[in-house]
């Protein structure tokens, strides 16, 4: 079997920040830092090879076994519901999933609402959870146009600053879920490379509690 460590790391701001924690934890692989178009990274004497994954799909590298570990967003899990363990709430990336509508939007319970995501199953769950009917409309992205040009009346997507729904004249109506980074491992590394993971995650969780400390 592979001996290194394999990590799926989200691209962007969230992945760079959570790869100097595994740097701390004594998996270095300074290289991946430089600033270049490679997505992959190997430190050989570290045991230990990084992917920069898109944020959406390291939960499949993960789940299929090509990553040991990786971060993946508490949105992508309950989307896809992949089948991997959740290791730590990294208390990071924080957001939340709502429902968002038009400020002047009133729900006309004799027809089915008409629901825009990119989450449909999150969407699904929550509707059923609440009794109401829907249709959902599922989209890629830029969901806030939906609303506004009548092909839905409301939305279900993540709200971080609020900013994309404020200069959208969009409103929250309801928040269904808190979100925020996960680190996530596939079930059968998490038993032949036990030692590794628990290493990383143990340091994940002290970095995690300083840095809760800090924000009080
Ligand atoms: C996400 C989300 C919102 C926006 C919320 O979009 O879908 O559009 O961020 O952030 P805010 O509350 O800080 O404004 P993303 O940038 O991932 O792109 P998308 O339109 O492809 O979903």
């Amino acid at each position: 079997m592979d001996k290194m460590l394999n990590v799926a790391l989200p691209k962007g701001r969230l992945g760079e920040k959570v790869y100097k924690i595994f740097e701390q934890a004594g998996f270095p692989c300074p290289s991946i830092l430089e600033n270049s178009r490679k997505l992959i990274f190997e430190n050989p004497e570290g045991g230990v090879r990084y992917f920069w994954a898109k944020p959406s799909d390291v939960a499949i590298y993960v789940e299929r076994g090509a990553a040991d570990i990786g971060v993946a967003g508490k949105d992508i899990l309950l989307e896809y519901e992949p089948d991997i363990y959740e290791l730590l709430d990294l208390d990071m990336g924080k957001c939340r999933m709502c429902v968002a509508a038009k400020k002047d939007f009133r729900d006309d319970m004799t027809r089915a609402l008409k629901v825009a995501t990119k989450f449909s199953r999150i969407a699904g769950n929550y509707y059923s959870s609440i009794g109401r009917d829907i249709d959902i409309i599922h989209l890629n992205g830029s969901i806030e146009i939906a609303p506004i040009i009548g092909l839905s009346d409301v939305i279900v997507d993540i709200v971080e600053t609020g900013s994309t729904l404020k200069e959208n004249n969009l409103e929250v109506i309801e928040t269904i879920v808190p979100i925020s980074a996960r680190l996530i491992a596939n079930k059968s590394s998490f038993r032949f490379k036990q030692a590794q993971i628990e290493k990383i995650t143990s340091e994940m969780a002290a970095y995690t509690a300083q840095a809760g400390r800090k924000d009080k």
